[in-house]
This record gives structure tokens, sequence and C-alpha cells, in this order.
């Protein structure tokens, strides 16, 4: 759901995600929502508990698009039959038998779709208009004008790249359904400051600051806003990259800002010293840093906000997904303890993190800033398997040093969702001269991905991961081994812990 909402507003159309039942027939009848879009879901419409939507989404006149379990559901809401056990999975062609209709404007006859689904409408509802079907004779596609509201449904799923054609058909409805493209990001920083303003009247903000794009564009807006009365953060754990202090320290102030840098190097190692499940580390990391803001909280008694770069993800999915498994307790997605007593404030949760990018080159700051991986708060400590020790911690850094610079050499560090170096205790023998070697076996982990939530590994040419390889071996003192890792998500996470 949110790759269609981004798809939407690339495009330049605003979207927002309302979970199914938070529906409000005022809401969606306000002249500014122009149409409707459900989602994919669950695997069947005969699952137990699976999502109805009320009625009255057909009888508000707006249009709606249903798309995989979407399109399974309208099919049924309006007399169609949906079967179980149709499945298509992956590429698949579909053929487009009314191309004059508007939704499939720009399409060829035949074009390739993504599938993803174990039902399927055998029989479009009465009155409707088969308007494609798939390699495999299933229903691909239906329009249906049900009293004043036109009911589209398709089974592929147009927002992912698979299906090359799905912007456009994204766009086409909301075209179609008389939305303008007037979405854009940047227009928003001026707003965006006034609000700010009005907002902390007085008192000081406080600002974590780590070196990623969204905690750095949080501070660029408030600076903005409130000037001095801002105190940024930097808290060094010592699990930070080779050079990443530095080098966050010197965007800042050229954004004008100077920030209060904490050496806690210490403090942080100790903390986890001895820990090796991956967990409890993450615990321990966390801990301290709260203790850390308490302290400046305490000393600074004239803080009364405190500001996070909480993404629109993030303030939906803490809303929805009641008794989802927790795979890793990101300490900082439930953002600093409530006991601090600050009032948080969220500049950034209306926005994605590819408009995030964009705010970030419209304020100035750097592409190479607004362009960064991701990198978890707990940074190297979750990419060392088993104890925090200096050695395995300079090996990480280095390595992930040298693996970041070959991408960028080869031009792909913008191309991949990830790229870094993990450690762990196993060891391979090794020759280095005539001298038999025992070392540490360095994995490197390149990851592609939307959202973090998937991930594929990156198919690197031979070369790259050869000079990778050699340099590591070569430049990191106590590594014999290079090895790639291949596995998707799921099965394995990204990080490694
Ligand atoms: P996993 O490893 O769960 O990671 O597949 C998905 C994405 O989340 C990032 N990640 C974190 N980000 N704090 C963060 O802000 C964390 O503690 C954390 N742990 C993982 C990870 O780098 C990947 O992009």
């Amino acid at each position: 759901m949110h790759l269609i909402a981004r798809r939407l507003r690339e495009q330049g159309f605003y979207a927002e995600i309302v979970p199914y039942n938070m529906l409000k027939r005022e809401q969606l009848e306000d002249p500014s929502v122009k149409a409707i879009i459900l989602s994919g879901g669950p695997p069947s419409v005969y699952a137990p508990g699976a999502p109805r939507i009320p009625g009255w989404i057909l009888e508000i006149g707006k249009p709606v698009l249903g798309i995989c379990y979407g399109f399974h559901l309208l099919a049924e809401m309006l007399g169609g039959r949906v079967d179980r056990g149709c499945r298509e999975y992956g590429r698949t062609m579909v053929r487009v038998l009314d191309p004059s209709d508007p939704l499939f404007e720009g399409w060829e006859a035949e074009e390739q779709t993504w599938m993803s689904h174990g039902d399927c409408v055998r029989e479009v509802p009465p009155g409707a208009r088969l308007l494609a079907v798939s390699e495999n004779g299933y229903v691909a596609a239906f329009r249906k004008q049900h009293g004043d509201t036109v009911v589209y449904g398709v089974q592929f799923h147009p927002e992912v790249s698979h299906t090359p054609k799905g912007r456009q058909l994204l766009s086409n409805f909301a075209r179609l359904a008389g939305a303008e493209p007037w979405w854009r990001p940047e227009n928003l920083i001026d707003s965006l400051v006034s609000e700010l303003r009005e907002r902390v009247k007085e008192g000081r903000v406080l600002v974590a600051v780590s070196g990623g794009v969204d905690s750095t564009v949080t501070a660029v807006l408030l600076q903005r806003a409130v000037g001095d009365r801002l105190l940024a953060v930097l808290v060094d754990h010592g699990f930070f990259r080779e050079g990443e202090v530095e080098e966050t320290v010197r965007i800042l102030k050229s954004a004008g800002i100077e920030p209060l840098v904490i050496d806690a190097r210490e403090e942080f190692f100790e903390a986890v010293r001895g820990v090796s499940d991956p967990e409890e580390k993450r615990k321990r990391i966390g801990e301290m840093f709260a203790r850390i803001f308490q302290r400046i909280v305490k000393e600074n008694p004239d803080i009364r906000y405190l500001a996070q770069g909480t993404l629109y993800p993030d303030v939906i999915e803490s809303g929805a997904a009641p008794g989802a498994d927790r795979i890793k307790s990101h300490h900082n997605v439930g953002g600093l303890p409530s006991w601090l007593g600050l009032e948080v404030i969220e500049p950034l949760r209306e926005f994605y993190k590819d408009e995030v990018r964009r705010l970030a080159l419209a304020l100035g700051l750097p592409h190479e800033l607004a362009f960064r991986h991701p990198f978890p708060g707990p940074g190297l400590a979750v990419r060392i398997i088993g104890e925090v020790t200096r050695e395995k911690l300079e090996i990480v850094r280095k390595a992930s040093r040298i693996v970041e610079d070959e991408l960028r050499r080869a031009g792909l560090y913008e191309r991949v969702w990830q790229a870094f170096a993990v450690v762990g205790d196993d060891r391979w023998v090794g020759v280095k001269g005539d001298r038999r070697e025992e070392g540490h076996i360095v994995i490197v982990r390149i990851v592609e991905s939307d959202d973090g939530m998937t991930a594929d590994w990156t198919r690197v040419p031979y070369e790259v991961l050869d000079r990778i390889s050699r340099r590591i071996t070569a430049e990191v003192p106590g590594v014999t081994m290079v090895a790639y890792a291949v596995t998707t998500k799921p099965p394995a996470t990204i990080e490694p812990q």
C-alpha cells in the first residue's frame, strides 16, 4: 500500500493511506478527495476475518480502483464470482481487450504485469465490462458503472516495477478521477518552517542527529524556524563508520548548525561488553541513548521539545498491524522515552523517504547526504555477530568503507539500498606471504529494496566484488576471507542482527 501511495506521489498526485477499519464517510466525501484505491491484502476474501469495506464507498460517486485483494473484494461486493485456487505468481502477460478505456491509455495490446494471488475473479459482476485477461485466461481487469460511481479492478500490481506500465495506469486512474498533480514536497518548505515557528513559541528544541538524511533535514527545518533555540546533539557511540562523525559535523555546520558532539564511545563500549545476544545488545544501546538524553535534558531545563525524523510509513505502521511479530527492536522507531517529559515534534511525518531526499536537496544539503544509505541506530554494533570487540569493530569499520568506496567508484552506490560489511567470530585459515594466518571472515551484503521490507541481493559485477575482496584482505588486518551474502529478505533480514 505504501508503494501505491508513493507511485502516485512521485507523479504529483497526493495520496494518503487510511486503514480499512478507520474509513469515515465525511472524510471521503470531502471535495479534496478525488478517488479511492483499495490495496492488496490478505490471501483470500474467504479467509476468516478478511477485511471488508462499508458499502457506502460505492455510493459517493468517486472513482474506485481495487488492486488484487481490493479487486476480489469489489468483484464480490458487486455480484461477481471469486474462486479459490487459481493462483498466478510473478511476471505474467496481460492482454488488453479495450485499449480505448482511459485506464489503459498508453498500454500496448499485450503488456507485462506482476501477479501475486491465490484467488481469482472467475466471473465479472453483472453489467461490468471485461477490460483485460491474463495469459492464463483469468480476469485481469474490469470496469463497472455502479450508479454514479465508476468502479475499476485490476488483478495485477501496478505499483511494482515489474509491471512496467503500472505507474502510467495509476496516473491514468488519478487523471480520469479529476485529480491534479499538484504535490511537490519542495514547495512545502516555507509552510513547514512557519508551522514549526508557530508551534515552538518558547523554550528550546532538542534534536538528535545521526548523520542520516531524516534527522539532518529535521534539524535544518528547525534551525530555519527557531535559529539558535535548536540544540542539535550528535551522540558518538563509537559504532559509526570511518570518518562519519567528522563528515556529519561538517555538513551540519555548512547548514548553519553547530552540533554538540557527545563522545560516549567508552560508555557504549562498556555497555555492550561481553554481550553477544542481538536483542540484548540493542536494548543496552537503547538504554544508553535514553540515559544520555536524560542527562542533557536535566542540564538544560529550557528544553521543551524533542524533534524526531519520523517518516510517514512509521506513522502508519505504528497505528497498524496489531499483533505483528517483532522481528527486531528498532529502538529509534519507537522514539525516545516519554519520561523525558518533552513534547514531540515530527516535521517529516507526512513524507516518504524519497520525498525527504528531495527536501534535503531543496534545502541545499549535499547530494551525498540526500542519497545516503539507511544506517541502523545502533550502528556497526549490529553488524558485528557475537560480542563487540575492538578488533571486530575496527574490521567492520574499515571493510564497510571499502565496500562503499568501491560501489561509488563503480557508479553503483545510489542504485542499491544498502551496502556494508559484517564480521563474526568464525575463522578461516589463510596464507599471507608464506605464513599461515587464521583470520576473520568478512561478509559483504549489498541489497536492493524499495522500502527495506523486502530485499534482493545485488548482482554486482564480478570485477567489483573482486576489488572489494582484494582490498579488504589486503588493507584490513586480521581478515583472511571475504564472502558475499546471496540471500534475499525474507527469509534473511537485511542486517545480520
Ligand atoms: P532488517 O535488518 O530488519 O532492516 O531487514 C530493515 C531496514 O531497517 C534498518 N534498520 C534499522 N534502522 N534503527 C534504524 O533506524 C535500527 O535499529 C535498525 N535496524 C535495522 C536496516 O538498516 C534496513 O534498512
